[in-house]
């Protein structure tokens, strides 16, 4: 059967500047839908590129003293080298420089003037730089341009028109007829109220007394081409005579990714020119919100761009990915902050996603020598995990057909907890010490190594190069592919690649003022579970406990008899201060510090962790542990914790796991130790 084809397209950037968190969002999303119609066996095509005429781009060249042609030549290079730095897969990298586009834009113009659409006029209005457009009086704000702020200019000259205004019915029909031309729902109904009003003619000319980069009008050489005219049409040239092997020319695209602020010129400039060319329109446009920094736009004409630069720098690519496809409801603005991602890349990919790969390999190289052990008979919890797989990749691939990719990394993050689960649960190293349980041990290894592809697999779209390599952590190499989108594909006896810390948690914020701290703290507070309970043979007061801090069984001794009977307290969650210097407690070496509170009546009563899991280290407010070798009661001295309204805090805030508050049901004021 023919592969179904796809082709989808990113704006041209300005050539002017660097390229900013905003163009790498654009460009991140268009990669990931893409990537998702390739995981889904699409043939695709994804056009990117560079617009490279227009004043915008020649003021920038003049500031520089260099020609516009060194400017474009320089700048669009670090359009390239960024999207190479954050794995864009793209197939065409467009210029608008480029001959056969140039060319494609004058044969499309003498096209238009051989029809009839376009003629010349005197016309003055008021003129964005910035946007490089005009204005009419109504849509100023303050009278000054709508969308950056900045001043205007009022050009009166005469000037070529494609005659726009005719088809307005025609699109207002069009986008009521194709319910999903434009998205989300609220974008089509603002431009749907957009074109209420009388609809201008477009102005496609500038003199070339008043700019001479770009393209010469085939019928007047007195004039070039309207930058927005020359740049929409890169959509069409960037892929003249391509066809997918399915024999479907790629035009007309499936979708044009594009941000708010240039909705108007695509669904109502485009389509328009589309009908007066009498050619196909585009089947989809997807127009997102915007990056805010404290509420505002990010932008370079701001100045207040977050580099993410820095962050894949500092964090690696595919976190950035993550956090931007995961933190943005699709046509919403968000929020880029320094606090915002380190808690979503330390809750979801560092706690969740990576610990749980990482429970399963370290098992397996452990006890099978990194050779997968095969899947037994599953059980009902076996039959529980792969019901949630399924179900999550039937609502994964849903939530991607209609573009919700938030929506579909919320679930793919709840497989990746319930893994988690399943694995406390089925406890491996409980069963690691009865040789009788091998099997049994086995099984789990492989039962969430299988879940833990699907995960994966799901994810390879976002985070491409994190998902290879934990996929090679599970024995599977190589891009996944629509083959891989069914449970059960892991076999026993598969190679697994060496462990490796996928990812590492942050601990660097930077502070409400900006300045950069190294916001850690010294302690291991680690969520740990108890699994047995003894009497102290010396010391009356002290029970002497097994607990489990994740993976690992550790010897302590607590003084809870006041408050806990034996059973009160096995299988029973607590936090530990799992770095403590061990110390001997008559005659028995404790390994480590069970937090309580001080209650009433010399009663100790436990933090409870609730939900969360056992082998995860609590933070501090916004600071994360960096635990030292040997820690001392000073430095849980130095955190002051105590109970307020029934939670923990402490010098720095209170104690959580970047989702789940830890909580006490001692009175205000009790201190904790
Ligand atoms: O408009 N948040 O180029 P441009 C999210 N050359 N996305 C943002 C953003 C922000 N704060 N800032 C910019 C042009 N973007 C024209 C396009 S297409 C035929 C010609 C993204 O360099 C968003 O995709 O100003 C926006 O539409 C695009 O960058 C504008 O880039
Ligand atoms: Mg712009």
């Amino acid at each position: 059967m023919a592969k179904k084809s796809f082709y989808i397209t990113t704006p041209i950037y300005y050539a002017n500047d660097r390229p900013h968190i905003g163009h790498a969002y654009t460009t991140i999303l268009a990669d990931v839908i893409n990537r998702y119609h390739l995981l889904l066996g699409y043939e695709t095509f994804f056009l990117t590129g560079t617009d490279e005429h227009g004043q915008k781009v020649e003021q920038a060249a003049r500031q520089r003293g260099v020609t516009p042609q060194q400017q474009v030549d320089e700048f669009h290079v670090r359009f390239k080298e960024l999207w190479e730095r954050l794995n864009i897969r793209y197939d065409r990298f467009i210029r608008t420089t480029d001959e056969d586009h140039k060319a494609y834009v004058q044969k499309s113009l003498q096209e238009l003037y051989d029809r009839g659409e376009i003629y010349l006029k005197e016309y003055a209005g008021w003129y964005s730089v910035g946007e490089e457009r005009f204005f009419s009086e109504g849509e100023l704000v303050d009278g000054k341009d709508p969308v950056s702020g900045k001043p205007v200019e009022w050009i009166a000259e005469k000037n070529y028109f494609f005659k726009m205004s005719q088809y307005r019915d025609r699109l207002i029909e069009h986008i009521q007829k194709n319910a999903d031309f434009i998205q989300p729902e609220f974008r089509k109904n603002e431009v749907l109220g957009f074109l209420r009003q009388p609809l201008h003619d477009l102005c496609i000319s500038r003199p070339i007394s008043r700019l001479s980069w770009g393209i010469p009008l085939p019928f007047d050489t007195e004039f070039v081409t309207y930058v927005w005219f020359d740049a929409l049409l890169n959509y069409e040239s960037g892929v003249l005579g391509k066809q997918f092997s399915n024999g479907r020319p790629a035009w007309p695209a499936d979708y044009h990714v594009i941000g708010k602020d240039i909705l108007t010129t695509h669904a109502v400039y485009w389509p328009t020119m589309l009908m007066g060319l009498d050619r196909e329109l585009p089947r989809h446009i997807l127009a997102h919100g915007w990056w805010l920094n404290r509420g505002e736009k990010q932008s370079k004409s701001k100045g207040n761009a977050v580099n993410p630069l820095d962050y894949v720098e500092r964090h690696g690519v595919d976190s950035v990915r993550y956090f931007l496809v995961r933190d943005m409801v699709l046509g919403q603005d968000a929020s880029f902050t320094d606090e915002l991602f380190t808690n979503r890349v330390n809750a979801e990919l560092a706690n969740d996603l990576g610990n749980a790969i990482n429970r399963i390999s370290k098992f397996t190289w452990a006890h099978y020598e990194g050779l997968l052990p095969e899947p037994g008979d599953p059980g009902e919890p076996e039959q529980e995990l792969k019901q949630l797989a399924n179900a999550t990749l039937a609502r994964v691939q849903s939530q991607v057909q209609v573009l919700n990719l938030s929506t579909a990394l919320e679930e793919i993050a709840s497989l990746v907890r319930g893994v988690n689960r399943y694995v406390e649960h089925r406890a491996p190293w409980k069963l690691a010490k009865d040789p009788a349980q091998k099997d049994a041990m086995g099984s789990v290894l492989y039962h969430g190594a299988e879940a833990l592809r699907v995960a994966l697999s799901l994810l390879w779209p976002v985070m491409p190069e994190k998902c290879r390599q934990g996929l090679a952590m599970l024995g599977r190499s190589g891009e996944p592919g629509l083959q891989d989108l069914i449970w059960g594909s892991l076999r026993g006896g598969e190679q697994l690649a060496p462990a490796v810390a996928l990812f590492p948690r942050i601990d660097v914020t930077v502070r409400e003022d900006g300045a950069k701290q190294d916001a850690v703290f010294p302690l291991d507070l680690r969520v740990s579970q108890i699994k047995s309970v003894s009497e102290h043979p010396e010391a009356e007061s002290l029970y002497v406990l097994t607990v489990d801090t994740g993976g690992e069984s550790r010897t302590i001794c607590a003084g809870l008899k006041n408050t806990y009977t034996a059973t009160d307290l096995e299988g029973r969650n607590v936090v530990v201060v799992a770095n403590l210097k061990p110390a001997k407690l008559r005659g028995i070496i404790s390994q480590g510090m069970v937090l309580a509170a001080d209650g009433p009546d010399d009663r100790a009563i436990l933090i409870d962790p609730g939900s969360i899991r056992v082998g995860v280290t609590l933070q501090a407010g916004d600071r994360v542990a960096r635990p030292k070798a040997k820690a001392s009661t000073k430095d849980l001295e130095a955190l002051k914790p105590e109970v307020r309204r029934g939670r923990v805090e402490s010098a720095f805030g209170p104690l959580h796991s970047g989702q789940v508050f830890v909580t006490c049901d001692a009175p205000d004021g009790a201190a904790v130790h």
